[in-house]
């Protein structure tokens, strides 16, 4: 729990008000208004909720200012170069890293719930091949509920376990059939004999006409992309899932929720629209044309891949990331790539900008995520789906924090309120 060690003064129409300052572990002091309208009849206005903590909690941490990531106080560098995605699960769920036996049998039970019911094939086939795999995401997700009943009350710890379980094994093979559906191949089974990656780069990519190996180096590369993306704090997603179940709502239905938020470009769907700007930009004498539309107040566009609203240094999972990049474009042996020269060249004209300098706006995960995922022939309209499935475990992380939150109520922001004051209804005759 936080502590309270202070307080602070507001001063308003002649009278005072003390509000309690809560310590947190790491970050700024929050100053607690929760009886503020009680005692003082008024509202506090952050639309974007720039200034304002929605929560407690002890899952991430993110110092902006420092560029700096830990989950459950791990910096994301050395889980993303010491640590696997499956144990980073088991930390983010739990609060601590497993010792040998609890990551074994972790593993275990991932790997036994990565099939999907066989019923949902038949669900996958009500969509249109073209959908993009998003929406059928959103779908599937969704109707997880009506599959696996007994993992629904959300008032029993076991069910939240095994709820739990099922999300973050099945999205691969929920994301994997995505794909596959909308390529027109037929869909491929998870295999309990390979990693979570590494099963997931199978179910991409393997056909049943030709055997299919996955290379190592690869299913590694796969492997830190998730642990990248695996969770963000409070960002726009994360508080959705968190508002949807603080009502109540089963865990599928709020992941469903996640999905949907993560798909706007502002957020997960910026991997999808930077790589479609950079082959947009085209080439590399293009670039200036670019940067000045970004830069111009009348033009909407803005460069996809640059800018966070919490990190203002740097982006610790973009350093990874571009690490990586470099990894796997050379494993692959992709050098003379148009897109990997325009992403280059874009993030250095940006990075000495002053526009970009004095505006803080660093390449963020997104810029280098795309260009490895290209690589290893996904289609972009993969990337997204790819940065879902690896969040869910902060996703439902996150939810269960919440749901054992002895004060969790549910959320119900207030207004401030602009239109009409009350008025007599005039007869259509009369209008
Ligand atoms: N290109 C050009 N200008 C930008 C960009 C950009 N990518 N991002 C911000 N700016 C400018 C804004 O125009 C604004 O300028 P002003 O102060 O003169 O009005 C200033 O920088 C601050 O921008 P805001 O939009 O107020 O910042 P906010 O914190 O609300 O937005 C966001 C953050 C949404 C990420 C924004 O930077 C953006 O749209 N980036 C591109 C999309 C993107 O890459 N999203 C991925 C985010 S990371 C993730 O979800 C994993």
């Amino acid at each position: 729990m936080a502590e309270t060690s202070k307080t602070a003064t507001l001063t308003l129409d002649g009278k005072t008000y003390e509000l309690p300052v809560l310590s947190p572990s790491a970050g700024p002091d929050v100053v607690d208004i929760r009886k503020l309208y009680a005692q003082a009849d008024v509202f506090t206005y952050d639309p974007g909720f720039t200034s304002t903590a929605s929560c407690e909690s002890s899952i991430t941490f993110i110092d902006g200012d420092k560029g700096e990531l830990l989950y459950r106080g791990y910096p994301i560098d050395q889980l993303a170069n010491d640590s696997h995605y499956l144990e980073v699960c088991y930390l983010l769920l739990n609060g601590e890293l497993p010792n040998k036996t609890e990551l074994e049998d972790f593993e275990y039970r991932i790997t036994r719930h990565t099939m999907v019911h066989e019923q949902m094939h038949n669900f996958f086939r009500g969509f249109r091949r073209d959908s993009h795999p998003m929406a059928t995401m959103v779908g599937v997700v969704g109707a997880m509920s009506a599959f696996y009943h007994d993992s629904l009350d959300i008032n029993d710890p076991w069910q939240r376990e095994v709820a739990s379980m099922r999300l973050i094994a099945k999205l691969p093979t929920i994301a994997a059939m995505a794909y596959k559906y909308s390529i027109g191949q037929p869909f491929v089974y998870p295999r309990n004999d390979l990693g979570y990656a590494e099963n997931f780069l199978n179910m991409c990519f393997s056909v049943p006409a030709e055997p299919y190996k996955v290379e190592p180096a690869l299913a590694k590369a796969m492997d830190r992309i998730f642990t990248l993306h695996a969770d963000h704090e409070q960002n726009a997603s994360t508080s959705t899932v968190r508002l949807a179940g603080s009502s109540g709502a089963n865990p599928f239905a709020c992941i469903a929720a996640g999905i949907a938020c993560l798909w706007g470009p502002a957020h997960g769907g910026a991997n999808q629209a930077c790589l479609e700007m950079l082959r947009e930009i085209g080439t590399v004498d293009q670039i200036p044309e670019y940067i000045a539309r970004a830069k111009d107040k009348n033009d909407p566009f803005r460069l996809m891949g640059f800018g966070h609203r919490v990190y203002k240094n740097f982006d610790p999972r973009a350093k990874v990331m571009k690490e990586s990049a470099d990894e796997v474009l050379d494993l692959l042996g992709v050098h003379d790539n148009e897109t990997l020269q325009v992403a280059k060249e874009l993030e250095r004209i940006a990075l000495e900008d002053p526009y970009f300098v004095e505006k803080k706006l660093y390449p963020n995960v997104d810029f280098y995520s795309g260009i490895i995922l290209e690589a290893m022939g996904f289609p972009t309209s993969m990337f997204t789906p790819i940065f879902a499935l690896s969040r869910t475990v902060g996703w439902i992380s996150q939810w269960k924090e919440m749901i054992e939150d002895p004060t969790n109520k549910i959320g119900r922001p207030r207004q401030l309120y602009t239109g009409a004051t009350k008025r007599d209804y005039v007869d259509v005759t009369k209008r």
